[in-house]
């Protein structure tokens, strides 16, 4: 296994702050990743546990290994984060102390994974993460229709050129199905203005994440995770989220702020008496980015915003 590709964690100092951690607390990290974040928590506070779910079982690997030392203070379970219900009731846990999300992919995926994430690379366009998602990424490209496609590279990639890009897929794959990654990359290439193709980003960045996100339901994931976790937090316990794109922000920022405290006495009337329910309390209110010094060293924290919450009585 190869281990040359240990992932900087983003924003390690935030993120420790953010779940402000307890001597003896269990935390969750639902993107275990190469471990990273883990390997804080666990070193920060020497008591404490982590649960740790992670879908890809080669990178859950590297970081079983790069963990061995903190022994049964970490259990690594290789399922979606989604499973998290089913996760605590085999760990005998009813609430945690914490959660973190890094949501993505890890620089493993992209230099290592051999799965068709990277258009830098030639390799066959897979992209599933997990044993759960259904279709690869070339099947989703071979039997969607054209109306699908856009949606997807519109809807997942803000793709401006989906329909331009949609069109030429379809019109590809009469002859023959894309298969590998150079192929789409230079059919996009070719398919979308010579200024777009000439930008500061490479013109298939978009359509590349649109197609990971569509194989992986990755939006519908966090959706369904986030509207069971507040049963699953106790009182005082923080929710972190680091995302890399304003799809996923948007969706963590709308939840936050909906459960937060807010009045639903009927309009005009004289005085609250609701009590004003909600049960999270964003500490801070806004995202949290990486400062100058880590996007230098780290530019992939560039992108990276980190929100959090704490379960509040309610
Ligand atoms: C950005 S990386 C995490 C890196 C990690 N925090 C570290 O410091 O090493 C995200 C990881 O989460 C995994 N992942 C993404 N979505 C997931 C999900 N829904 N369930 C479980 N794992 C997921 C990916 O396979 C990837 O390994």
């Amino acid at each position: 296994m190869k281990t040359e590709y240990i992932h900087e964690p983003v924003m390690p100092r935030e993120v420790l702050e953010g779940l402000a951690l307890k001597a003896d607390g269990v935390y969750l990290d639902g993107t275990l990743g190469e471990g990273g974040h883990s390997e804080l928590i666990l070193r920060r506070e020497p008591r404490c546990r982590v649960i740790a779910c992670e879908q890809d079982a080669a990178i859950a690997e590297v970081a079983r290994m790069r963990l061995a030392e903190y022994g049964d203070r970490i259990h690594i379970h290789e399922v979606n984060f989604e499973e998290l219900p089913n996760v605590l009731r085999e760990e005998g846990v009813r609430r945690l102390d914490g959660i973190l999300l890094d949501l993505g992919i890890s620089s493993f995926h992209y230099e290592a994974g051999g799965r068709g994430f990277s258009f830098q690379r030639d390799e066959a366009l897979d992209m599933r993460l997990g044993v759960t998602a259904r279709l690869s990424a070339a099947d989703v490209l071979r039997t969607y229709s054209e109306d699908e496609l856009v949606r997807v590279f519109r809807d997942y990639g803000e793709e401006r050129y989906a329909a331009r890009i949609a069109r030429a897929v379809v019109r590809q794959r009469a002859d023959a199905a894309l298969q590998r990654t150079q192929e789409l990359a230079s059919l996009i290439t070719k398919n979308v203005p010579a200024q777009y193709a000439h930008g500061r980003i490479h013109p298939a960045t978009r359509v590349f994440q649109a197609l990971r996100i569509e194989v992986n339901r990755e939006l519908d994931v966090l959706r369904n995770f986030l509207d069971g976790v507040l049963d699953l937090l106790l009182v005082g316990a923080r929710l972190c989220v680091i995302s890399f794109h304003s799809l996923e922000d948007r969706i963590v920022k709308q939840y936050m702020r909906g459960n937060e405290p807010h009045c639903v006495c009927p309009r005009g009337a004289l005085r609250c008496t609701c009590g004003c329910p909600g049960k999270l309390r964003a500490v801070p209110r806004r995202a949290i980015t990486a400062d100058a010094e880590e996007v230098r060293k780290n530019p992939r924290a560039r992108s990276a915003r980190l929100r959090v919450a704490e379960r509040i009585e309610a």
